[in-house]
């Protein structure tokens, strides 16, 4: 793509975000700020990673308890935490993932934290995810939807034929946080694409409040606004993240995130 047609792209984008937005924010002004952050209309969160010393999020029990505390004071019912599944950095299985799981789930317990705890897994996709896909079953967040992610730096080359080959293997792929991939920021129509094949698509609530950045932010809200996600999670990691979901939810980005049909709820028991 040649220079000039990139900056005739990016002013369109640019002039499209801020004539949506400005609309977008007319529509949330009427709308009282939530004193406190209640997200218990979402019912569940479906991305997270709150077991502990398995991946890079929570790095103890003691912090799972406190995190898990804080999103069933936020108003959640139904937590499906994700665990990393990638096998340089975090080369978990099922086993580590289900043996994690029913230590907290018992400390939750005994703590009477009043939050229902399960566990899926977010994929890498990669070769050995390729392996993984032929050898054994997935974890799955509901039915046969798996979460996936991918190299933020560029697209994979084996990309569309990990998804076909998943969908072959009876599965329905939601991809996590399409918003950060910033190499689909140049060409949107490639998350019609990911629609088109069938993927099911996740927001990261914190993307609209800004957190990644004001490229990913708009990317979000263009999304949102053009009715293309699914799901929507906190992909929370530690207790920053908590805090900014909590001042979200203190915020008019609550109304952004509330008034959309995520099908979130259809999760929660
Ligand atoms: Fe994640």
């Amino acid at each position: 793509m040649g220079s000039g047609h990139n900056f005739s792209y990016l002013a369109t984008m640019f002039s499209r975000l801020f004539g949506r937005r400005k609309k977008e924010d007319s529509q949330y002004d009427n709308l009282p700020v939530p004193e406190t952050a209640n997200w218990g209309v979402l019912g569940a969160d479906m991305h997270s990673h709150f077991l502990p010393g398995i991946d890079d999020g929570s790095k103890s029990l003691e912090e799972s308890i406190v995190l898990l505390r804080t999103m069933a004071d936020m108003g959640y019912s139904t937590i499906i935490t994700t665990p990393h599944v990638m096998i340089d950095y975090y080369p978990n299985t099922t086993k580590t993932i289900t043996d994690a799981l029913h230590t907290v789930q018992a400390a939750i317990k005994e703590q009477n934290i009043n939050i229902q705890l399960r566990a899926a897994a977010e994929y890498y996709i990669d070769d050995y995810f390729t392996q993984l896909l032929e050898n054994e079953p997935l974890l799955t967040i509901h039915k046969n939807e798996v979460l996936v992610e991918f190299s933020m730096m560029f697209e994979p080359p084996m990309l569309a034929t990990t998804l076909f080959n998943m969908q072959t293997a009876g599965y329905k792929p939601i991809i996590a946080h399409p918003e950060r991939y910033v190499f689909f920021h140049r060409d949107l129509s490639k998350y019609q694409e990911l629609k088109d094949r069938g993927c099911l698509l996740q927001m990261n609530m914190l993307s609209i409040a800004g957190y990644y950045g004001q490229n990913i932010k708009m990317v979000a809200e263009q999304l949102l606004s053009k009715g293309m996600y699914d799901y929507c999670g906190s992909d929370a990691h530690h207790e920053k993240h908590l805090a900014v979901l909590n001042a979200m939810g203190r915020s008019r980005d609550y109304h952004k995130i509330t008034g959309y049909p995520f099908l979130n709820s259809r999760l929660s028991v």
